[in-house]
């Protein structure tokens, strides 16, 4: 059951899809104030969701903020990511869902500052608050998930495994990069283009001095097999005559200052604007830019730096270059210096800088940071929505949201590093975003950031071939990352394989939870809720119907503790082909798991099939091959 309250004169957000009543009294568990609420929660409540945040899957203990930030620092003591996901569930004496609906910042402090008090701030006092009853969680999230709307389906392709860099620079850069995989025998369907595929980093445009013509080589890279996909980036630069810059300064569609100018900010390119993706017209515009790549044979997309991202607007960078000088001649003391350094590094993403530019929406002049979380959002639905138009299937990809984009595409998890703690924070953040919809997700495999190593790399695909997203990504400057740059290759490769047998497993069971409105993997409380042990447990997902996955993400470990809720048969796979199985009574396990396999557990009654596709195992008599657990 699902209650609605209204406080204040909300903003529309577009976030769910169901009109549900307003209840004319306000709810009794919460408290309620001029600037939000708050409720008692037990000692043993447990508290789920917030989709991308930082810290454990119960999210108890911690503040944490919804403001879409650009931050590719993901440690604890962060209070927001890319994403602004305001769902969340209260599990334990009383079970019950959360949505704080509201375009602007808000603050969840969750038993943080009292440990029995559950506190939600928000910065402006208009909101829809929608409590959602039901007596299992399966059923608090489905009902969550038929109010805000089916997520997003990608192409079957976008399932395969994707590698990418920032940047390959050229094409035959990406030829080399596929013909490494082949000739090693590595599976590979997808290759990503980042910034420098595009001339002087503007948005629709192909540097064709490296990339010369785009075209044949997407028919040629297709013909490998492999799609090629591009980034798009929300700041268009501003340069006379390119034609993106001209027709959004003509038509109003770029964000204004409170003078009716169109905002400077710098991004990639330089000096940037916005579009203002919340204005329909300028949406719909923006959207059918695509086109420029879809008529060129692009069948998908990742869209970036849209929280947005802002490295300087012009006129904070006109103000620091003033300020800076007076350090010029000073004794740069324990203060001055700071403040010195400050006055630097406050350029990006200033919240202030947020504050000085204005949108048109639906016809309504809005302060940005007032509508800030709905930015990231309305690029990925001005993507989605033309590709609704076109009789293909398009993969979309974001890194800002805000709930209601699950519908027009997925997200990655943003600028990750190449560190153990990131695996683990892949695996809670999967399934806190997949409470929030975004079934269509995975992290940069390996780590975006800093340098990899081989056993880390080795780890992370052993959970990353049960992640939708199945991509390895690194930044410019890091270590190489595409698997054969490791002396571990050839492990690697039969890991990656093992994502294939899985594919229509993997396939099925997402496409399940889109249609059933469910969580393709989940925590173990929500299947074994009246097990105890099973509710305590972070590090074990159930992927689908049939199996659990329990990963190892700790450094030099070479096995688990593993906490089995009923009988299951153990899969422990070094390869598609070298299997070995056991079955396993209910109850606490310490499993050896060396570097180089995988285990799976299915669960009593279930069966798994593995299928050899053709194009991957053209070599394998049995196409498919099944394990069931009986007892
Ligand atoms: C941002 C993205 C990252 C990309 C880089 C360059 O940091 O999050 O994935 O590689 O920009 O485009």
């Amino acid at each position: 059951m699902i209650k609605r309250y209204i406080l204040g004169e909300p903003i529309y957000t577009g976030a769910v899809v169901r009109d549900i009543k307003a209840e004319s009294v306000l709810c009794e568990i919460f408290e309620f104030y001029e600037n939000g609420f708050k409720f008692d929660i037990d000692k043993d409540d447990i508290v789920y969701g917030l989709g991308q945040a930082v810290r454990g899957l119960n999210k108890r203990g911690y503040i944490y903020q919804s403001k879409c930030s650009d931050d590719p620092v993901h440690i604890e003591n962060k209070y927001s990511l890319y994403g602004a996901h305001n769902f969340f569930i209260i599990y334990g004496k009383k079970n019950f869902g959360v949505f704080v609906d509201t375009p602007s910042k808000v603050s969840f402090d969750m038993a943080f500052t009292s440990t029995d008090e559950l506190k939600v701030d928000l910065e402006y006092s208009d909101y829809n608050l929608y409590i959602i009853e039901a007596s299992t969680l399966t059923e608090i999230v489905q009902e969550f998930r038929q109010l805000i709307g089916k997520s997003y389906m990608p192409p079957k392709w976008a399932f395969g495994y994707g590698q990418s860099r920032w940047s390959y620079y050229n094409s035959d850069e990406v030829r080399e990069v596929v013909k490494i995989h082949k000739e090693n025998d590595i599976p590979l369907d997808m290759v990503y283009l980042d910034i420098d595929y595009m001339k002087d980093y503007k948005d629709f445009t192909i540097n064709e001095d490296l990339f010369p013509d785009f075209e044949n080589f997407v028919k040629e890279m297709k013909t490998e097999g492999i799609r090629l996909i591009p980034i798009i980036d929300a700041g268009v630069k501003i340069e006379k005559g390119y034609d993106v810059y001209e027709e959004g300064v003509a038509n109003n569609y770029f964000c204004k200052k409170a003078d009716g100018s169109d905002i400077i900010c710098g991004v990639w390119p330089g000096e940037v604007h916005f579009p203002d993706f919340l204005n329909s017209d300028a949406r719909k515009w923006f959207g059918n830019k695509y086109d420029f790549l879809i008529s060129k044979g692009i069948e998908g997309f990742w869209n970036d730096m849209n929280e947005p991202a802002i490295f300087y607007t012009k006129d904070r960078l006109e103000s620091v270059f003033d300020e800076i000088d007076k350090y010029r001649d000073m004794n740069l003391d324990i203060y001055k210096f700071f403040e010195f350094k400050d006055t630097v590094a406050n350029l990006s993403n200033n919240e202030e800088d947020y504050k000085t530019f204005y949108h048109n929406y639906d016809g309504k002049k809005y302060r940005h940071d007032i509508v800030h979380n709905l930015y990231g959002y309305n690029m990925t639905r001005a993507a989605g929505e033309y590709f609704d138009s076109l009789d293909k299937e398009i993969l979309m990809f974001s890194r800002s949201s805000y709930i209601g984009a699950h519908r027009y595409g997925g997200i990655w998890q943003g600028d990750n590093c190449s560190w153990w703690s990131h695996i683990e924070l892949n695996m809670y953040m999967t399934m806190s975003l997949n409470m929030a919809g975004f079934l269509y997700t995975g992290a940069d495999i390996g780590g975006f950031g800093d340098n990899c190593s081989p056993d880390l790399m080795l780890r992370w695909l052993e959970f990353g071939i049960f992640t939708p997203l199945m991509r390895n990504h690194s930044a410019l400057g890091t270590r190489r990352q595409e698997v054969y740059q490791f002396d571990n290759m050839s492990d690697m490769r039969e890991i990656i394989k093992i994502r294939y047998v899985l594919m229509d497993y993997i396939y099925n069971a997402f496409k399940k939870a889109v249609d059933n409105n469910t969580m393709y993997m989940r925590p173990l409380s929500f299947d074994y809720s009246n097990d105890i042990a099973a509710r305590r447990i972070e590090d074990q997902i159930l992927v689908g119907d049939s199996i659990m996955i329990a990963p190892v993400y700790k450094q030099n470990a070479l096995g688990r503790m593993v906490y089995l809720p009923e009988t299951m048969k153990m899969l422990k796979l070094r390869s598609v082909h070298d299997i070995e199985e056991k079955v396993l009574e209910k109850g606490y396990h310490y499993i050896d798991v060396a570097l180089n396999e995988v285990l799976i557990f299915i669960r009593n009654g279930e069966t798994l099939s593995l299928s050899f596709d053709e194009k991957y195992f053209s070599s394998v008599k049995d196409k498919i091959i099944e394990y069931s657990c009986e007892v």
